[in-house]
């Protein structure tokens, strides 16, 4: 999605404003481009592609000298990727500029009603359109300028505005889309998200919706939609620069699928305190939990996949009745939605549109909502009735990994905790889940282990077609995100099939030399699944197997075996998705593709 950035201060702005997009790369983008207030007016230049065309364009910034500038990497919505459409965007006389992220869904009628009086497009966007309307409203108070198009703006925003005839001004507002602001010594700042401030802040203030501010070089001012000065407090970040720097790694993805063992004892140790589930911040006593008659898992892309994974593990061990739905889907088929119902919204940006329309839906109805988040202070966070942090860090690899496996490992502690508080398990068996899940980080390390091996026989795949990922329960799950990983990255079509519905289609798919996936990590399903690779073998598959250590008859039927450490069988997710991450990864980087930012696809998907 769009990266915004801004900076007023002493400095040259230019080089943060660039420094500070490509901390924002990760968002995904096809154009980019800065505005810098100089001593010749405002100067914007543009350019289609990577960052780096336009800091070549731009020698880096040095082109556009002055202190204070607004910059754009643009994720196309309206109007294809092209220097034109890419941001900022002027109004005629070239006194105010703007930088936009989100969708303004009212765009046509107001550029109809400005086209009428006169005003003149250049480019197909939806953004050209405040810069028309601030210029009708303007009459030399940017504040009731700004003001008076939010209220005829409908949709997302999140605005960088300069005026010219305010040089020493920078404003920025929000409606839907994230926006922070960055206090330092030496400026001040705006951005879509922390890691392109980080560099000189830690200070950052989260902009609430239809709040404004306005930035002087050594001033930030908050105000409400009705104009009057808010105040607002600063959050201090914890984590620093070289969590979102690549620390010796090749690729974020690799850093990232290395961070696993950490991020998921970060989110598992706090809540496990003398032998029990401890969730503070879940705001439900054990008698709200017996309460729970049903629970909706609702999120998207491979945050939807962990929800699977969790449908078998809330009904499997607390047996609460568990739907698990996408949340483009959730939002618009008008679910039913009882009194005594858990809705779990699962994010790693807490920004994803479709999944925070899904929470409102659901707020609307008067259903509790529980967030699982990992970015702080984000949407979902701050919007869901209760949120339970993941404590994966920034992710900034477009390919989910370590988010992954801290919303699987969250979504554990809460179904343990739940069938406890219900009183499905015993105290002893709460103490061995417990136990299980602690090993699970150290298991996560071991099974990193297996990182040559999946390389050399990824090598092998870089050309293939079609790749398919087979398993049963947990394992299909599994497979659905082994899939996902693949595909993403990889650019290879790929499917992930609950084994038995394979014969229902799929399987006259199967050609010579086809890699058929198989995940079996659940016991009592390892003979079906047997079955199943058979079933593919004898039409020329070439079956890779994931299964527990000591399941060794699966090398009859497999061609090559990764083996996971035994852990409980609901916990399994967590060790055997490691060798297809690393697969996965592994094939990109044979193929020579940008593994961190793979085409077409955005970390944070802020429209629908
Ligand atoms: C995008 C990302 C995926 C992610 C999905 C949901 O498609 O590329 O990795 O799973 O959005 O994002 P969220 O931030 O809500 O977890």
């Amino acid at each position: 999605m769009c990266g915004i950035v801004g900076y007023i201060g002493d400095e040259q702005a230019a080089p943060i404003l660039l420094d500070g997009l490509s901390k924002l790369e990760y968002r995904g983008y096809d154009s980019a481009g800065i505005a810098v207030y100089g001593d010749q007016g405002i100067k914007v230049v543009k350019a289609t592609g990577r960052l780096k065309v336009l800091d070549e364009l731009t020698h880096g910034g040095s082109m556009l000298p002055g202190t204070t500038g607004i910059g754009h990497t643009r994720w196309a919505t309206h109007g294809a990727p092209s220097d034109i459409n890419a941001h900022p965007h002027f109004n005629k006389d070239e006194s105010i500029v703007v930088v936009h992220n989100g969708i303004i869904e009212n765009y046509l009628k107001l550029k109809k009603r400005l086209q009428s009086k006169g005003y003149e497009f250049v480019s197909e966007t939806d953004t050209e359109v405040l810069a028309h309307l601030l210029d009708y409203y303007y009459e030399g108070d940017p504040l009731e300028a700004i003001t008076k198009i939010m209220h005829r703006v409908e949709g997302s925003y999140a605005l960088g505005i300069l005026f010219r005839d305010h040089p020493d001004e920078l404003y920025a507002v929000r409606k839907d889309s994230p926006l922070i602001v960055g206090e330092s010594g030496d400026g001040n700042l705006i951005a879509s998200d922390v890691p392109a401030v980080l560099k000189y802040t830690r200070d950052v203030y989260f902009i609430e919706n239809e709040e404004i501010v306005c930035l002087t070089k050594d001033k930030i001012t908050f105000y409400n939609i009705d104009e009057e000065e808010i105040s607002k407090e600063p959050t201090r970040i914890g984590w620093d620069m070289e969590a979102a720097e690549k620390g010796g790694y090749e690729h974020f993805m690799l850093k990232e699928i290395y961070e696993q063992p950490k991020a998921v004892a970060d989110t598992l140790n706090p809540r496990i305190k003398d032998g029990k589930i401890v969730i503070d911040e879940l705001g439900m006593t054990d008698e709200d939990i017996r309460k729970i008659k049903k629970i909706f898992i609702v999120a998207c892309g491979s945050a939807y996949h962990t929800g699977v994974t969790g449908k078998y593990v809330f009904e499997g061990l607390a047996r609460i009745p568990v739907e698990v739905d996408l949340a483009s889907e959730f939002r618009y088929r008008n679910p039913i939605l009882e009194p005594d119902t858990l809705v779990i919204i699962v994010s790693q940006s807490g920004e994803t549109a479709d999944s925070l329309a899904a929470l409102r839906e659901a707020k609307a109805r008067g259903i509790r909502v529980l967030g699982i988040v990992n970015v702080v202070g984000s949407s979902i966070a701050r919007e869901a009735d209760n949120v339970m942090y993941t404590w994966a860090g920034p992710e900034i690899s477009v390919a989910t990994t370590k988010a992954y496996s801290t919303q699987l490992a969250a979504q554990y502690l809460l179904a343990v905790k739940f069938a406890h508080a219900r009183g499905v398990i015993t105290d002893e068996e709460l103490a061995g889940y417990i136990s299980d899940l602690k090993k699970l980080p150290d298991q996560i390390e071991l099974v990193l282990g297996c990182k040559e091996k999946v390389q050399r026989f990824a090598n092998r795949y870089l050309a293939a077609k079609d790749i398919f990922f087979i398993g049963r329960g947990i394992d299909y799950a599994i497979s659905l995100e082994g899939s996902l990983k693949l595909k993403e990255i990889s650019y290879i079509h790929s499917e992930a099939y609950a084994a038995g519905e394979l014969k229902h289609g799929t399987i006259s798919l199967i050609e010579e030399g086809t890699l058929v996936t198989a995940v079996l990590t659940q016991e009592e399903l390892y003979q079906k699944m047997i079955s199943n690779m058979v079933e593919v073998r004898t039409r020329g598959a070439f079956v890779m197997a994931v299964t527990n250590v000591g399941n060794q008859e699966v090398e009859k039927t497999a061609d090559f075996v990764l083996y996971i450490p035994k852990t409980n069988r609901y916990f399994t997710n967590s060790l055997a998705i490691i060798p297809l991450q690393l697969f996965g990864y592994y094939v990109s980087l044979g193929k020579g593709l940008d593994v961190d930012k793979p085409r077409n696809l955005a970390k944070s998907v802020t429209v629908e």
